[in-house]
C-alpha cells in the first residue's frame, strides 16, 4: 500500500512543485550536487558557477539572433552575412555546449531554458522582419563587444579559485573578439594606404565610372 501511495504523492506534488518554481521568478536556476568532483568548491565554485551560467546564457542568446539575421538579412552583403552568421552561429553553439558541461563538471545544473535567457540575458533582441545588411552588421558589432565584456568579468572573478574555468571562458572570448572584428571590419573606415600614407579617397566609396 505505501508505495502507490508515495507514487500517487509524487504525481500531484510534482506538477505543483514545478509551477510554483515557474511561477517564482527565480532565474537562473543551477542545483548544486553534494558528490565528489574535481571543481572548486565554496566561494570559488560559487563565482564560477555564476560566470559560466551567465556566459552560457549569452551564447544561447547569440545562437538565436545568429540564425534570426542568417535567415532575415537583406541587401547587397546579402550572400557574405548569410554565411558569416551560419559559422558564428555553429561557433557560439559548440561554445555555449562547452560551457554548459563546465558547470555539470564542478558539480552544478546547467540553466538553458528559454525564460532563463529572456529574463537574465543583456542582448536585446535583433529586430524582427527582414534586416538591412547595414543593421545586421551594426547590431553584431556592438553586441559581441557587450557579450565580450561580460565574459571579461567572468575570466577574472574565477581566475584565482578557478582557472580552469577562467581558461576556458578565455577561449569562449577569444571566439567572440573574433566574430566582433569579422563583424566591424566591414565598416570601419580605411582613409590611407596603411602602407605609402596615401589617402584613399577619404574614407568615401570611389564613384562609379560612367
Ligand atoms: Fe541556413
Amino acid at each position: 500500500m505505501r508505495l502507490p501511495l508515495f507514487v500517487a504523492a509524487c504525481l500531484v506534488a510534482a506538477p505543483a512543485a514545478a509551477q510554483s518554481q515557474q511561477a517564482s521568478g527565480s532565474f537562473p536556476q543551477n542545483s548544486v550536487s553534494d558528490r565528489d568532483h574535481g571543481g572548486p568548491r565554496g566561494e570559488a565554485q560559487r563565482a564560477s558557477i555564476a560566470a559560466l551560467q551567465q556566459t552560457l546564457t549569452e551564447l544561447q542568446q547569440l545562437q538565436l539572433q545568429t540564425k534570426q539575421a542568417h535567415w532575415n538579412v537583406s541587401g547587397t552583403l546579402f550572400y557574405p552575412l548569410h554565411e558569416l552568421l551560419q559559422e558564428h552561429y555553429e561557433g557560439v553553439g559548440k561554445y555555449a555546449d562547452e560551457v554548459a558541461e563546465r558547470l555539470l563538471a564542478i558539480g552544478a545544473s546547467a540553466d538553458g531554458r528559454a525564460n532563463t535567457i529572456v529574463r537574465t540575458s543583456r542582448v536585446p533582441e535583433i529586430t524582427g522582419g527582414f534586416i538591412d545588411d547595414g543593421q545586421v552588421i551594426v547590431w553584431f558589432a556592438r553586441n559581441y563587444r557587450v557579450v565580450s565584456d561580460e565574459v571579461g568579468q567572468g575570466i577574472k572573478a574565477t581566475e584565482d579559485g578557478d582557472p580552469t574555468t577562467s581558461n576556458l571562458l578565455q577561449e569562449v572570448q577569444h571566439a567572440i573578439d573574433k566574430y566582433q572584428w569579422q563583424m566591424r571590419a566591414m565598416i570601419q573606415p580605411t582613409p590611407t594606404d596603411q602602407n605609402t600614407g596615401a589617402p584613399l579617397n577619404g574614407g568615401q566609396p570611389l564613384p562609379m565610372a560612367k
